[in-house]
């Protein structure tokens, strides 16, 4: 007998990549999950829904209603319950029908659950796992480190998540994309050669010097050294050591001023993606969010507005396409890594 395939199964189109259905994806910003309403959200082709209970826990399921097939974000909570749009089934935070409102006085079965997803939150963003992780969420040490200021920016909509991330770990980029800003464009800086390692952490750079004429929220010029972090196909980082360029600048700054980013891309498909940071910084003075977010909306601007023209759409992870130069080689090193890892979905060798 042919065996019946579960409604999960039916519903897997798109992503087949154990390398990414197992992985955490974010999907929010914790903020936005407000308890008594439906955030309903794609990640990877499969519409989901969010929802927080009335102890605080953030919910991700399917969107899904296992009874006819309707999406639960139509619905609405109702006593701690999502309860369905079409014939009122009501589901508890364990994902339980408790209720069929055609039968109240009977116990509905066991076996009607909704669908659900394991879901975290962490450094103020919600993460969804399509699978079984086989990995933590990645590591963010400044997150708990008190005298970072942290500020989460975004959401930036990008084509392709992949060229995304692979734009954030890219400094040659900086005169051109963001003159004035990250980079001058008539002294680009030469890059010298660095190191890529690759540990369980995923990839990591030594530090890259860049000239910014407006290189973090402060609005001076900063000489900055990037260590750069891929840690995730879709996570990255970098902590950036920033020395006021100027002597004579009334900031003076303190050798240990830095600034990072933890980037993260929410695949919707192949051709959307969601960018969410989180920034942290230990400037004395600290810049106000407005300050810190004014910066980033302006260079992630810049960024999509080339990164989202870039063919073909989906990024080869085949190093025999495009052209690759020495200073490439994170970029390099995180294409061959995404084939290792044996991710496909979104890029151009499928
Ligand atoms: S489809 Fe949800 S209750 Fe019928
Ligand atoms: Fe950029």
């Amino acid at each position: 007998m042919t065996a019946i395939p579960s409604t999960s199964a039916l519903l897997a189109g798109g992503c087949h990549d154990a390398a990414l259905l197992n992985d955490w994806h974010v999907v929010a910003v914790s903020a936005d999950i407000v308890a008594g309403q439906l955030y309903p959200l794609t990640l990877l082709e499969r519409d989901l829904v969010a929802w927080r209970d009335e102890s605080g826990v953030a919910h991700v399921w399917e969107d899904l209603c296992i009874h006819r097939g309707s999406r639960l974000s139509l619905g609405q909570i109702h006593n701690d319950k999502v309860v369905c749009p079409y014939h009122g089934w009501n589901y508890d935070r364990t994902a339980q029908c408790v209720l069929i409102p055609a039968a109240p006085s009977e116990t509905p079965p066991k076996k009607a659950r909704a669908i659900t997803h394991q879901t975290r939150e962490r450094y103020g963003l919600v993460w969804a796992s399509l699978g079984t992780p086989e990995h933590d969420i990645p590591a963010y040490p400044e997150w708990d480190d008190p005298s970072y200021k942290k500020v989460i920016c975004g959401p930036y909509t990008f084509r392709s998540g992949y060229r995304a991330v692979e734009n954030f770990f890219d400094p040659t980029h900086f005169p051109f994309v963001h003159p004035g800003v990250n980079g001058i464009l008539d002294q680009p800086d030469p890059i010298p050669p660095y190191d890529v390692q690759e540990g369980p952490e995923g990839l990591a750079t030594s530090e890259v010097r860049v000239t910014q004429p407006y290189g973090d929220p402060r609005n001076i010029p900063v000489i900055a050294y990037y260590a750069y972090k891929c840690l995730r196909p879709l996570v990255s980082y970098f902590k950036k050591r920033v020395v006021i360029a100027d002597p004579a600048s009334p900031l003076q700054g303190s050798p240990d001023d830095r600034f990072c980013t933890f980037f993260t891309a929410q695949m919707v498909s192949p051709t959307e993606s969601i960018v969410r940071i989180v920034c942290a910084m230990n400037f004395d003075p600290e810049p106000t969010d407005a300050e810190v977010r004014a910066r980033q909306d302006l260079v992630y601007a810049q960024d999509s507005g080339i990164v989202d023209t870039q063919r073909p759409e989906r990024i080869p992870v085949d190093l025999r396409l495009d052209f690759h130069h020495r200073t490439d080689l994170l970029s390099v090193k995180y294409r061959a890594w995404m084939r290792d890892l044996g991710v496909t979905y979104g890029t151009a060798d499928v």
